[in-house]
């Protein structure tokens, strides 16, 4: 073994570590532990992820030093660790008794170009830095540590900012007004201004409306103990209560049925240059949808109401299309962490009016032959 972690040290100093994997845990509590290497800023580190047997998965990352204690206390708990590097690979097998047989075979060569599964590796968050924001926020603990119970929104944080860096270079370059409609308990909106202010150094307005009053005043509290002073709170319906300043960017995550349809009007109406808007509970159209075509799936109440749900977003993105904007769907999260993780990002462009009329047209027939009136084409009528 001795040998084994010395080739390893060698990939680790040369970056062609890829891949550890054990398997057969002797207490059967964990299905596998993977370790892989992760970016975060200018650091590789080494993210442990723990499959145990009730179908929990708990992430850690490790820096070096801890990775190569951690992997050979871990092993001697496994049946079975396989290593692949660049030069390497192995694969240990281990006895209960101890007895341990290490085959090596060929290693996996130079490394591909990044996909985009790496790239969502390389957080913008810093998993191993503490910060005031997040602490306040309860997603880590005073040490700066991610609690378990909050590594997927953690994960969803930063997925988002990976998407809201991808779409700054259609904001101002200084001074953008951002809205976040539903804010609830404004963890995406903390998250956001941090990155502008913070780490891209702009100066940002970013304004959360919510209609929770004791959560609006809660945030308002962390934002001013932060100074976080360009944050501004509003408490209020989205339908009627919104900032005077209108939005570059229109943020909306999980606004219930039709609020992401008030949310989407009033981006649309407030020319908004890009919104990201996450739906959910999309009920609004179950009680309408009647299309004789489609009853071999609506006669199932299961099947009626995700087609509902999506044939619900896929409107909001023709009518988006037909206001002028681009719009892509996207799965922002891993859908086995949550079901609510689709996108919406729209993106104002210069789309022929023909072209938008024609859209329109579709989507008022579309209506038409679904027998459905949603409240987006309703508030943009
Ligand atoms: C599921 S939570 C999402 C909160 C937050 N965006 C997040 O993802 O963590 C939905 C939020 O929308 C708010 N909400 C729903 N309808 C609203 C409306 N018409 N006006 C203002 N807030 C609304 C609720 O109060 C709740 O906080």
């Amino acid at each position: 073994m001795e040998k084994l972690f010395e080739k390893l040290n060698e990939q680790l100093d040369n970056g062609g570590f890829i891949k550890a994997v054990l398997s057969g845990a002797f207490d059967k509590t964990v299905k596998k532990t993977v370790y892989e290497p992760v970016s975060v800023s200018k650091e590789t580190l080494y993210r442990r992820d723990t499959f145990d047997t009730d179908g929990k998965d708990i992430r850690k990352n490790l820096r070096r030093d801890e990775f190569i204690e951690d992997v050979t206390k871990l092993c001697t708990g496994y049946r079975q660790m396989n290593i692949i590097c660049v030069s390497f690979s192995a694969e240990v097998l281990r006895s209960k008794k101890g007895a341990v047989h290490i085959s090596y075979g060929k290693g996996a060569g130079a490394p591909a170009a990044p996909s985009d599964n790496d790239r969502k590796k390389n957080y913008i968050l810093d998993p191993t830095e503490k910060y005031d924001f997040l602490v306040m926020l309860g997603i880590e603990d005073k040490d700066g540590r991610i609690k378990d119970k909050k590594q997927s929104k953690w994960r969803q944080i930063n997925r988002f900012l990976q998407i809201v860096g991808d779409v700054t270079p259609k904001l101002p370059d200084d001074g953008a007004v951002i809205w976040d409609l539903c804010c609830g308990k404004c963890y995406l909106s903390f998250a956001v201004y941090y990155y502008y202010t913070a780490i891209l150094h702009k100066n940002v307005t970013l304004y959360c409306v919510d209609r929770k009053r004791d959560v609006i005043e809660e945030c308002a509290s962390y934002a001013g103990a932060l100074g976080f002073n360009g944050m501004k709170f509003i408490c209020g319906d989205v339908f009627k209560c919104l900032p005077e300043r209108d939005p570059d960017m229109v943020l909306s995550l999980h606004a219930c049925d039709v609020a992401t349809d008030i949310v989407l009007s009033e981006a649309v109406k407030r020319n908004a240059k890009v919104i990201l808007s996450s739906p959910c509970c999309q009920h609004e159209l179950a009680g309408q949808l009647d299309c004789p075509d489609l009853q071999f799936i609506t006669k199932e109440p299961i099947l009626k109401q995700k087609l509902c749900a999506i044939i619900t977003d896929a409107l909001r993105c023709k009518l988006l299309h037909a206001s002028g904007y681009a719009v892509t769907t996207l799965e922002f999260i891993d859908p086995d962490e949550t079901p609510k993780n689709l996108l919406i990002r729209a993106e104002k462009t210069a789309i022929p009016e023909k072209i938008r009329q024609k859209e329109r047209r579709e989507y008022d027939e579309l209506c038409e032959r679904l027998n459905v009136d949603p409240m987006m084409r309703k508030l943009l009528s």
